[in-house]
């Protein structure tokens, strides 16, 4: 199959991987919460950001290469972390770190992935961020931390944008339980997906791996994910503590006001996450986008930035309002559920040339050179 003619773009990665995903993980992948505005937001704050093409800038010779956090990537994107990856795609999780690594990106493991640090570390080749829900029980933080680091993660990703589970009503509806349970309903939505329900079969339902080990200590219904169970809703304090416990680089992920970036700053945090969970927690945030410009004019550490990125281009404009990297979640899944495990390389492969084909449009080799540029328009979606 000619994947370059099929699917030049991430778009159309997502429109195959929506024909071939049950119901219930499509909407698991596609969902936001409330009535899904802040998609909107997010996706016209990003258009609304556009540039002036340059002229007669001579042969382009594009240099995608950036070092954040004292690790030179190959390119200024990577893979954000994503709760029950695996779900969504079999083995997912160390499908796309072993890819991320190949393509020399950054690769986050969710603490509620399907799989855990000791399974996906290998693949990472040492290069992999960890990203923590924060575990009530200072214990089980403790052990999360050194399976983290002994697995051979070095970045450490707090989310702090997740004080309390959003209602994401299109999941709801779709009838996804968590664990997830093949009730008739979902084994109806399989079958009509045979290409996800084959490649289920061999693996078996997910869980979430690395937080089966501390089940017992879980409180709260039954009913309610294990996640909820054994995580709190960090606060300053806790931040601070974790900052004491991790020696390697702390990212705290979740920022959306300029005013907390001082305060990270002075708490020795490491970079700036700038995301707006993918519109998945509050409805009713600004765009991120919006966000990164005042972030960046009130700090000097490292910004990343996630949230509605479908192509090169829109890791440019990002780039071009203050992030050092940019990170996709849903993009690199729609990948594999559109093309199994070579749809993570062909991803990074159309990123790299969309990159390449913008940065030449505006006769710059360099992302970063395009901070400060003059910006035709930029407004803020409706
Ligand atoms: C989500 C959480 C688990 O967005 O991060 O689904």
């Amino acid at each position: 199959m000619d994947l370059d003619a099929r699917f030049p773009s991430l778009p159309h990665l997502r429109a195959r991987a929506r024909q071939r995903l049950p119901r219930f993980v499509w909407d698991y992948l596609d969902s936001g919460t409330g009535a899904e505005t802040a998609r909107h937001r997010i996706r016209a704050a990003l258009d609304a950001v556009l540039f002036q093409p340059a002229i007669l800038t001579g042969e382009p010779a594009p240099d995608l290469s950036t070092e954040v956090l004292g690790t030179r990537w190959s390119a200024p994107f990577g893979v954000a972390p994503v709760g029950m990856s695996g779900l969504i795609w079999p083995d997912a999780e160390r499908l796309l770190a072993s890819a991320a690594a190949d393509a020399g990106i950054p690769y986050t493991l969710s603490t509620v992935a399907a799989a855990t640090p000791e399974q996906v570390g290998p693949a990472t080749q040492g290069k992999g961020w960890f990203q923590l829900y924060c575990p009530r029980d200072p214990a089980i933080r403790a052990d999360m931390l050194a399976r983290a680091r002994d697995s051979g993660f070095s970045t450490l990703v707090l989310t702090a944008d997740l004080p309390a589970a959003s209602r994401r009503e299109r999941l709801l509806a779709s009838g996804l339980t968590q664990p997830p349970r093949l009730t008739p309903r979902l084994a109806l939505q399989c079958a009509l997906r045979p290409a996800w329900s084959l490649a289920r079969l061999r693996h078996g339902m997910p869980s979430m791996k690395t937080l089966e080990a501390y089940a017992d200590n879980a409180t709260g219904g039954a009913t309610a994910h294990i996640g909820y169970r054994l995580r709190v809703s960090p606060d300053w304090t806790y931040l601070e503590e974790t900052r004491a416990l991790w020696d390697g680089p702390l990212i705290v992920k979740g920022v959306l006001r300029a005013e907390d970036a001082p305060r990270l700053e002075a708490a020795g945090i490491d970079a700036l996450w700038v995301s707006g969970h993918a519109g998945r927690q509050f409805d009713g945030a600004p765009a991120p986008l919006d966000s990164l410009r005042r972030i960046r004019a009130a700090c000097t550490l490292p910004l990343i930035y996630d949230s509605g990125i479908e192509g090169g281009l829109d890791i440019l404009r990002a780039i071009a309002l203050g992030a050092d990297l940019v990170m996709l979640g849903r993009g690199w899944h729609d990948a594999l559920a559109a093309l199994g495990a070579p749809g993570a390389a062909h991803l990074a492969k159309i990123l790299r040339a969309d990159l390449c084909a913008n940065l030449a449009q505006l006769g710059a080799n360099r992302p970063v050179d395009l901070r400060g540029t003059e910006i035709l328009a930029r407004a803020s979606g409706p």
